[in-house]
């Protein structure tokens, strides 16, 4: 560790699937031995709109470790923390909420989408609507300068700055730090349904956690082309799961161009296609799902590895609050 820091992290709403490993978490990987990298399990923002169901999000944060340290996230060059075991963040909150409008919450695309999807309405629980904020606090409360982050995750970030610049300019020192998105090279996959992108919680992801025969099943059954018939009917590319997926996970690039051009010619089947997809997921999963296995015999070690990660990180967060507190003039 060392250097500049970065923050990411991930609500634990569900195990984490292929999209997270092909567009974060090898990058994560990268990440860990050049710079300051805290990782965080965003419990408290999945219960902003899982209030109704604490069960799910406290059982998903161990699933979500564990998918960590099974891809090879290593507790001492990361802080890998909880975020409800870091009141600080959640302090900082408070203070942020007067830094935005109301209107500009709800000018928030992602938030305006996701409430779209879950049909709120004007029934938007404040806690969900004002999550940005808190994510604001993630960010900040570490000082970071990067955040990895999918396309999604942008307005967040620009949201992020607005309340950064504001403390700062209204308090007339430099209290927070700005940061910046690193974005993902890799396009988020598509469901193995081809409906969509891959989802936690829409029935169409490849889990990290999934055995060798899951996998396979999945493969067998994973959308194509449906308008190549028969195998010596040209077939489609574009919009083809399988392909998409050799994309992120085919390192024989010329090879795999070489199979496009022959699949869309005509005579190549789907079956070949998926068996070479699932060589290289079998290949690169097997290792991870094995390690996964051997982390998973002792919960207990596990729990203690993110309570000593969330005893570092409120080290850090607590710093920086003692700025903002002393900004405020809270500092009584
Ligand atoms: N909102 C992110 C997601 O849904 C998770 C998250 C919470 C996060 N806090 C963060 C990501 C801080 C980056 C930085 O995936």
């Amino acid at each position: 560790m060392g250097g500049d820091v970065i923050l990411t992290g991930d609500r634990p709403t569900g195990p984490l699937h292929l999209g997270h490993y092909a567009g974060s978490l090898k990058k994560r990987v990268e990440l860990q031995d050049k710079y300051d990298q805290y990782i965080l399990i965003a419990d408290m923002q999945a219960l902003t709109d899982n209030v109704g169901n604490p069960e799910k999000v406290h059982d998903n944060v161990l699933k979500v470790a564990l998918d960590y340290l099974a891809v090879g996230l290593d507790p001492d060059r990361n802080a890998i923390f909880i975020q409800s075991l870091v009141p600080e963040i959640a302090e900082l909150t408070m203070y942020y909420l007067n830094m935005v409008t109301l209107a500009r919450l709800q000018r928030n695309p992602t938030v305006k989408d996701e409430m779209k999807q879950k049909g709120f309405g004007a029934n938007v629980p404040a806690g969900f609507l004002t999550y940005p904020v808190s994510q604001a606090a993630d960010i900040t409360a570490f000082r970071a300068k990067y955040v990895p982050v999918g396309a999604d995750q942008l307005p967040m970030i620009e949201q992020t700055n607005e309340i950064v610049d504001k403390f700062n300019s209204l308090y007339r020192r430099e209290v927070l730090v700005r940061c910046a998105p690193l974005l993902s090279d890799v396009a988020r996959l598509p469901g193995i349904d081809g409906q969509g992108k891959m989802g936690k919680s829409t029935g169409n992801a490849i889990f990290l956690k999934d055995d060798a025969e899951t996998l396979s099943k999945k493969v067998r059954m994973m959308y194509t082309d449906p308008l190549h018939l028969r195998v010596s009917d040209p077939g489609h590319i574009k919009g083809n799961t399988v392909f998409s997926l050799l994309d992120a996970f085919d390192p024989d690039k010329a090879g795999l161009a070489e199979l496009k051009k022959q699949y869309k010619r005509g005579g190549l089947g789907d079956v070949p296609v998926k068996d070479r997809l699932l060589r290289f997921l079998e290949a690169e999963l097997s290792p991870i799902r094995r390690k996964r296995a051997e982390f998973g015999k002792d919960p207990g070690e596990v729990m203690n590895m993110l309570k000593k990660g969330s005893r570092k990180a409120r080290e850090v967060a607590a710093r920086v609050l003692a700025d903002v507190r002393s900004a405020l003039l809270l500092s009584y």
